[in-house]
């Protein structure tokens, strides 16, 4: 007998939109192979016991490329093709250039770029000989502006952005599709997760970059708890991109990404740039004494 659920593989499912996006998927005609980390593939596990639906976890690292392959060739081994790839896994590193380290901006791009980079490459021939798939790639709306001590995030999502779209025009072609989701803020605990490179945490800095860190923090941390938008309204969007019949290469994954990207496309890009500068949190601070001392 034909098999007519559809077999969807998602990376990051532990917590934030990667575990309500398991969640969305869940009871509906899918069979949903989750994945985590090995340090969190236990507690995990256990929590999928008594689903009606099916969800099969996989302990995977997206920076462990090796761990990808094995992972890929199991569920096409065991499952069969998968019809839809969502790169979701994902971490951010809140630390200016000049203070970033070459380790944490590798572990940075590893993320964020080279594992999706690497899956998408795991699954393509199949999806390509069978003349059809979906690949949704979770961006960021900073993978479509920058913004200070995010160097390293938004260079992440920028390359995931750039290869998406070469992507979209290669696999066209074989009816495969490719969608960049951006979502923009999101009430998950992402924020509390941000990673610092070389102790540049904004609790105890005292350096050059000092305010920087103190603001773009405490104005992160503002809009990220007081936003209406959750894990699950960000994974109803990625799931419904899913479900498109021709789903677009970018679409907005919060309301204030598509108010970003809006305000990008109109206004010319020299009083963008003058306007978001104005803009900054306690900007007329930045490059003078730390705020505290
Ligand atoms: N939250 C936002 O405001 C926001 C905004 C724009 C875009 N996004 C993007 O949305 C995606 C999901 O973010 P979120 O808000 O749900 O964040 P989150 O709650 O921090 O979840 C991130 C997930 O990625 C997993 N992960 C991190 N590094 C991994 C690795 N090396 N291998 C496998 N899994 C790894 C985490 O696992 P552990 O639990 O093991 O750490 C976790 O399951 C990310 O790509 C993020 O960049 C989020």
């Amino acid at each position: 007998m034909k098999e007519s659920r559809l077999n969807v593989f998602i990376t990051g499912c532990s917590t934030g939109i990667g575990r309500s996006l398991l969640n969305e998927f869940c009871g509906k005609e899918f069979r949903v192979f989750a994945s985590v980390r090995q340090s969190k593939f236990e507690d995990f596990k256990a929590s999928l016991t008594g689903r009606l639906c099916e969800v099969i976890p996989y302990a995977l690292d997206v920076t462990d490329l090796d761990n990808g392959t094995e992972v890929i060739n199991d569920i096409h081994t065991i499952y069969g093709p998968i019809d839809i790839l969502i790169n979701n896994a994902g971490i951010s590193y809140r630390t200016v250039i000049e203070e970033m380290c070459d380790r944490d901006e590798a572990l940075q791009m590893a993320t964020n770029y080279f594992g999706p980079m690497h899956l998408i490459r795991l699954v393509l021939p199949v999806m390509r000989k069978r003349r059809k798939g979906r690949i949704i790639n979770i961006s960021s709306v900073g993978g479509m502006m920058a913004m200070p001590t995010m160097a390293a995030y938004s260079a992440s999502k920028f390359a995931l952005e750039g290869a998406s779209e070469a992507l979209w025009y290669e696999v066209r072609p074989f009816g495969i599709h490719v969608s960049l989701v951006r979502p923009g803020f999101v009430n998950s605990n992402a924020f509390r997760k941000v990673k610092y490179s070389r102790g540049t945490d904004p609790e105890d800095n005292k350096g050059a970059y000092a305010n920087h860190y103190r603001h773009m923090s405490t104005f992160i941390e503002k809009i990220t708890t007081r936003t209406p938008c959750t894990p699950e309204s960000a994974a109803r969007t990625i799931y419904k991109v899913s479900q498109m019949k021709h789903p677009p290469l970018r679409i907005a994954g919060t309301p204030d990404a598509s108010f970003f990207s809006y305000l990008r496309r109109i206004l010319p890009r020299r009083f963008y740039h003058w306007l978001l500068y104005r803009s900054l949190p306690g900007i007329k601070t930045w490059g003078k004494a730390p705020d505290h001392e």
